[in-house]
């Protein structure tokens, strides 16, 4: 396993949810924290804040820089900014559409792009994309939401295939419900039965320490039986 101590570790939507319960799990567990955060303010003492927004493009430039100013290495990029609004199909206002492509698949990417040299030059980078048990299967009338995730599955697959010989992992990381304000809404589940953030970043903590022989591509992580996932 690689240990943290030293290594600096890049997290986007760190001010709440899955993002939050990671970056406080990597920060606990000695990585340097990069948070990447619409308000900095939200971000607890001790880890370096930096001012992201997903949806404006050259955001990801600003806080990659600020990164390595800061501490002049990137080993981990956790890309969990996400947002869920619905998006049908066959609705004509491709508003939501646009929203969930932009932010849930175009800024990973532009994340992953501007802190690539870095994560090469780490020799062991590590990169988690938090997609969805929605990009693997479509079970509700967002299909934006699950358009979206899968294609962030896909980039994943692009990442890896680029980032391998250069010491690059990636891992899709899909979970089914998970208890945090993006699930305050469902009712198909009670909340007591969603999975934790805090057991997502326990198991987020693990794939970024596993050494570049063990490399997983997708982890599937359900709070409730499916076939199959
Ligand atoms: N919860 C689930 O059941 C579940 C299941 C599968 C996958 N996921 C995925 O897991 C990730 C985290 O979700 P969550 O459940 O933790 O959601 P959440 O509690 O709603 O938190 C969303 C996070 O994304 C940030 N964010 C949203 N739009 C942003 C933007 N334009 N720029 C920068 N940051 C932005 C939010 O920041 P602000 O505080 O500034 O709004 C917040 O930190 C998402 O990608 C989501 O799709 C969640």
């Amino acid at each position: 396993m690689l240990e943290p101590a030293g290594r600096v570790a890049m997290v986007s939507g760190a001010s709440r949810g899955i993002g939050r319960a990671v970056a406080d799990r990597l920060s606990r567990a000695g990585y340097r924290i990069s948070a990447g955060l619409r308000d900095p303010r939200a971000a607890p003492d001790g880890w370096y804040a930096c001012r992201y927004d997903a949806e404006k493009s050259g955001s990801e430039e600003a806080w990659t820089a600020a990164t390595l100013d800061q501490f002049g290495r990137i080993d981990v990029l956790v890309n969990a900014a996400g947002i869920n609004p619905m998006a049908r199909f066959l609705d004509p206002d491709e508003t939501a559409f646009d929203a969930l492509m932009a932010v849930n698949v175009k800024a990973p990417m532009r994340v992953i792009r501007a802190a690539w040299p870095h994560l090469v030059a780490s020799g062991s980078g590590r990169i988690v994309n938090i997609a969805s048990l929605s990009g693997k299967r479509v079970r509700n009338d967002n299909a934006g939401y699950a358009i979206a995730k899968a294609a962030l599955i896909s980039l994943t697959q692009a990442v890896r295939r680029e980032g391998w010989e250069h010491g690059i992992r990636a891992t899709a990381f899909c979970p089914g419900f998970v208890e945090t304000d993006m699930t305050a809404h469902v009712t198909k589940q009670p909340r007591e039965m969603m999975s934790r953030p805090e057991d997502v970043a326990a198991v987020i903590e693990t794939l970024v320490r596993l050494p570049n022989t063990a490399s997983v591509a997708e982890l599937l992580l359900n709070c409730r039986h499916e076939d199959m996932l």
